[in-house]
């Protein structure tokens, strides 16, 4: 439940800006903000959040410019820049054949 006085965090994801209550995951943030997954596997299958508890490694994704951190076992904060490398990839497959 929130207040008025709830603590809030502004990040972005992808792009987009999203704004999360203080305690909240990044993997949840992820899905608040419509994220389509958090990696692609090495034959280019999308991958997301799947054990939500730091054992599948499903959920690795930048932040802050440090690659492979776990969504699933970090909280938000403030000014955070999330990166899916599944953005990444749906970002170049719209670019394929554009050239
Ligand atoms: S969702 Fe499995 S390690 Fe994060």
């Amino acid at each position: 439940m929130s207040n008025a006085s709830t603590t809030r965090f502004h990040l972005v994801i992808d792009g987009r800006s999203v704004t999360v209550e203080a305690g909240t995951t990044v993997a949840a943030a992820l899905v608040m903000a419509g994220a389509g997954g958090t990696r692609r596997s090495v034959s280019g299958e999308a991958r997301a959040v799947l054990c939500g508890m730091g054992v599948c490694q499903e959920c690795r994704v930048t932040i802050d410019g440090r690659a492979h951190v776990l969504a699933c076992q970090t909280l938000c904060r403030e000014g955070q820049v999330v990166c899916t490398a599944a953005a990444a990839a749906a970002a170049d497959a719209t670019t394929v054949g554009v050239r």
